[in-house]
């Protein structure tokens, strides 16, 4: 059976999701975890097994750590993801892959090098829901696709985020338009062009603590992006307006459209309006995981490795859409002048079960 040694470098918010469902599978065992306060790393291990090791030197010098999960905050991405490689260990990384695309192509090109993976976040395109959505594009549900609405609206992260100056200072583009960007593009292929604009809704925040913080970065962003399969996508992403109809996806096709209510959850609404019809519920390819399975992406990349195939959440997407939202904060800058994207990427196979 296909199996990882994984160690969680990076113990903060996200991390106790990961180590549970960690702990959860059987394709992967938990080794250990570090980070810069000791106090956390302790208490993800107190809770969920391994050992806590001191330094990330110390953790990369174990030679029973097969793979190395980044979920340090996106400031500290590249160089926690490069000393990993280097270090001859498979990466896992929560998103973005990096901040900048130049950065992105050193890191996939290094693991090449290395010769080990480099598996990027999101993979919420591994939920039941998405895969089924897009199982439906393939079989031609709603015809050719000309357009998505794609909304990334995740409202103020100081109600629920012990600390979320992190994720202000890259935006919600970075934070979350990540999301249906990484779904999208391995739908339709690589963006080619990008339009955007961004804007600060609410500089002056306050915490649920009561501190206050000011914020550096715009809270709300649209871009319009042209894919290589001629389907148009408008993208929102908010740090200022809650959810409620505002985080999911609607494709339009010639011959209807699918809504999927949100691209986060395995076990999303998914709905389809033939042409001229309703949006009827549709049920999902097999009974969804509910919420988001934080391990489906270390099991794939544990079987990709045991079956000498790609993983599905690559190093290189994610590069390309590191470099979609690097030209969409220069055409944001450039007051919304269209701004040419080169990269691309081998696309995802869809999962075996939603063939
Ligand atoms: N919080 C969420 O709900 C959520 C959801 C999905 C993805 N993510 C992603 O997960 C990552 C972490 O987010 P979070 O909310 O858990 O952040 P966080 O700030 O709560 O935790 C980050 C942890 O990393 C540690 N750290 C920072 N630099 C380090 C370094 N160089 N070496 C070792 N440890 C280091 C910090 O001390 C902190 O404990 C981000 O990339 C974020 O985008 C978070």
């Amino acid at each position: 059976m296909a199996h990882l040694n994984v160690a969680i470098v990076g113990c903060g918010n996200i991390a106790d999701r990961y180590a549970e469902r960690i702990v959860e599978t059987p394709e992967l065992t938990l080794v250990g975890a570090t980070d810069l306060d000791r106090d956390r790393a302790e208490r993800l291990v107190a809770a969920n097994g391994g050992e806590v090791y001191g330094t990330l030197d110390e953790l990369l010098a174990d030679e029973r750590v097969d793979a190395v999960i980044n979920l340090t905050i996106a400031t500290a991405h590249v160089d926690v993801t490069r000393a990993a490689l280097a270090a001859g260990k498979h990466v896992h990384t929560e998103k973005p892959l990096a901040l900048r695309y130049d950065d992105a192509r050193e890191l996939v090109e290094l693991a090449e090098a290395r010769g080990v993976r480099l598996s990027a976040a999101p993979s919420t395109l591994l939920g039941e829901a998405q895969q089924t959505t897009w199982k439906l594009v393939r079989d031609g549900a709603i015809g050719r696709v000309r357009v998505v609405y794609a909304e990334a609206n995740w409202d103020r992260l100081e109600r629920w985020h012990p600390d979320p100056r992190g994720l202000y200072a890259v935006g919600p583009l970075v934070d979350v338009g990540v999301y249906p960007l990484t779904i999208l593009t391995a739908v339709f292929g690589p963006v080619r062009r990008v339009q955007a604009y961004a804007s600060t809704l609410e500089p002056e925040r306050v915490h649920r603590h009561g501190w206050s913080f000011r914020l550096e970065a715009p809270d709300w962003a649209t871009a319009t992006l042209e894919l290589a399969d001629e389907v148009v996508v408008r993208l929102t992403a908010s740090f200022y307006v809650p959810p409620s109809q505002q985080r999911g996806l609607e494709l339009h096709g010639d011959d209807g459209s699918l809504f999927m209510a949100t691209w986060a959850e395995f076990d999303s609404r998914v709905e389809l309006q033939p042409r001229g019809g309703t949006y009827e519920r549709v049920p999902l390819v097999r009974e969804p995981y509910a919420g988001i399975d934080w391990s489906r992406a270390l099991v794939d990349l544990a079987e990709a490795i045991e079956d000498g195939r790609p993983q599905r959440s690559t190093g290189e997407h994610a590069a390309h859409v590191v470099e979609v939202l690097e030209a969409a904060r220069a055409s944001a800058d450039g007051g919304g002048a269209g701004v040419d994207v080169r990269s691309d990427f081998r696309r995802p196979e869809p999962l075996e079960w939603a063939h």
